[in-house]
C-alpha cells in the first residue's frame, strides 16, 4: 500500500468492518491463530525524561517514585515462569540507576529461567545495547511515538528525535528483534503522519510494533487535551498487519483502557500477542502512564487466569513457544 492508499483508508470510516476482517485473516495466514502472552514487569517509575504526554515525567511530583530490587525482579520473573510465561518484559521509565553493568546482572539471571527477555528501558548508546544483547536479552520495545520530527520535538523536551530512530537501527544491527510504535492522538498529530508512520515501520522492517491511543493524564500538560481514538487506533494496527503480515503485534493495554473489550477487539483484527501484568499489586498503581489504567487490583495469577478465559472465549490458544517473529 502506498502512503496514498493509507491516508484513505484512514480516512474513510465507511469500511472499517472489511478492513478488521482483513487485517484479521492476514494475521490467520500469516501466524495462526496462537496468542503469545509476554509477563510484563514494571520494575521502576523513575524516569529522567519529560515526555508531555506520561504521568511518569519527571517534572511530576505526584508519584510515589518505586524501584524494584534484583531480587524482588527475579522473583516476579520466577512467579510469571510458573505461570506459564515464556517470554519476560523489563520496562521502565529511564532510570539511570539500573546502569549497564546492573543491567547485565538482572538480564543473566533471568535468562537462566529459560525465558525469551525483552527489555522496554528507553534510549541508551550503542555499546549498551551491545552489552545488554551478549548478556542474554533478545528483543528490545521503543516506540518511535510519531514520525512526524515537529510533532515528536513538541512532544519531547530536551529530546532528539534523529536519537530515538538511530537507537532503533542500533537495535536492529545488532540482532535483537525489535519493536516499535507510536500514539495515536496526539495533539495536533495527522492522518498523513500516522500514514508516515505505518510505512516507517516496514522501512524499519520492526519485528513488533504496538500501537497505543494516547489517554490524558492530569499531572501532565496535556491534561485538557482530548483522549484519542480506539477505532483509529485499531485502524493503524491493522494497516500495519496487512503492511507486516508476519510480525508480532500486541493488543495493548491501553486500547483496553479505552475500550472494556479493546483487546479481544484488537486480537481479532490483526493483533496476536497480549501483554499481562506480573508486577506485585503494591507497585502497579504507581506505574500510572496514564489513567484508569487496567488490573490494579488482580495480580499476576488472576490476569493469567482471565486473559486465558478471554482469549479461549474467541476460540483462540495460548501459545507455549517463546514467540519470537522468525521461528518458534
Ligand atoms: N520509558 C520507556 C519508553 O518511553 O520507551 C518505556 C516505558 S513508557 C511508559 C512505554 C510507553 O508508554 C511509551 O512508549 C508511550 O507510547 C506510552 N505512553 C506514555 N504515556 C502515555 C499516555 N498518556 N497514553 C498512552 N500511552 C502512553
Ligand atoms: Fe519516561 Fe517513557 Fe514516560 Fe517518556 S514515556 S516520561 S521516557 S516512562
Ligand atoms: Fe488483568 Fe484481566 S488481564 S484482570
Amino acid at each position: 500500500m502506498d502512503k496514498q492508499e493509507i491516508i484513505d483508508i484512514l480516512s474513510d470510516n465507511s469500511k472499517n468492518d472489511r478492513l478488521f476482517k482483513e487485517a484479521d485473516n492476514v494475521r490467520m495466514a500469516n501466524v495462526g491463530d496462537e496468542v503469545h502472552l509476554r509477563g510484563l514487569i514494571e520494575f521502576s517509575n523513575i524516569c529522567k525524561r519529560q515526555c508531555k504526554y506520561c504521568g511518569l515525567r519527571s517534572p511530576n511530583k505526584d508519584v510515589e517514585r518505586y524501584r524494584l530490587s534484583k531480587e524482588e525482579m527475579l522473583q516476579t520473573a520466577k512467579n510469571a515462569v510458573n505461570l506459564g510465561y515464556r517470554t519476560i518484559v523489563l520496562q521502565s521509565g529511564e532510570d539511570d540507576y539500573f546502569d549497564t553493568d546492573k543491567m547485565c546482572e538482572i538480564i543473566q539471571s533471568i535468562k537462566k529461567l529459560d525465558v525469551a527477555l525483552t527489555l522496554s528501558i528507553g534510549e541508551k548508546f550503542y555499546d549498551e545495547y551491545k552489552a545488554f544483547k551478549e548478556a542474554g536479552a533478545d528483543r528490545y520495545l521503543l516506540r518511535i511515538e510519531t514520525t512526524d520530527k515537529n510533532l515528536y520535538t513538541a512532544m519531547h523536551p530536551n529530546a532528539d528525535f534523529e536519537n530515538r530512530m538511530n537507537c532503533l537501527y542500533n537495535l536492529k544491527k545488532l540482532g535483537y528483534e525489535t519493536g516499535t510504535g507510536c500514539l495515536v492522538g496526539l495533539p495536533n498529530q495527522t492522518i498523513e503522519s500516522l500514514a508516515d508512520d505505518i510505512l516507517f515501520f516496514k522501512e524499519l522492517d520492526a519485528d513488533m510494533v504496538g500501537i497505543g491511543p494516547f489517554i490524558p493524564h492530569e499531572h501532565t500538560p496535556f491534561k485538557d487535551v482530548a483522549k484519542g481514538d480506539f477505532w483509529l487506533a485499531l485502524k493503524v494496527m491493522a494497516l500495519t498487519r496487512i503492511t507486516l503480515p508476519d510480525i508480532n503485534i500486541p493488543a495493548t493495554t491501553a486500547m483496553e483502557t479505552l475500550n472494556p473489550q479493546g483487546r479481544i477487539i484488537a486480537l481479532q483484527s490483526g493483533a496476536n500477542v497480549v501483554m499481562p501484568n506480573v508486577t506485585g499489586l503494591e507497585y502497579r498503581a504507581k506505574y500510572e502512564i496514564y489513567p484508569g489504567k487496567i488490573c490494579l487490583n488482580e495480580n499476576a495469577e488472576q490476569c493469567r487466569g482471565c486473559i486465558e478465559g478471554k482469549i479461549k472465549s474467541i476460540g483462540r490458544t495460548i501459545s507455549k513457544d517463546y514467540g519470537f517473529r522468525n521461528f518458534k
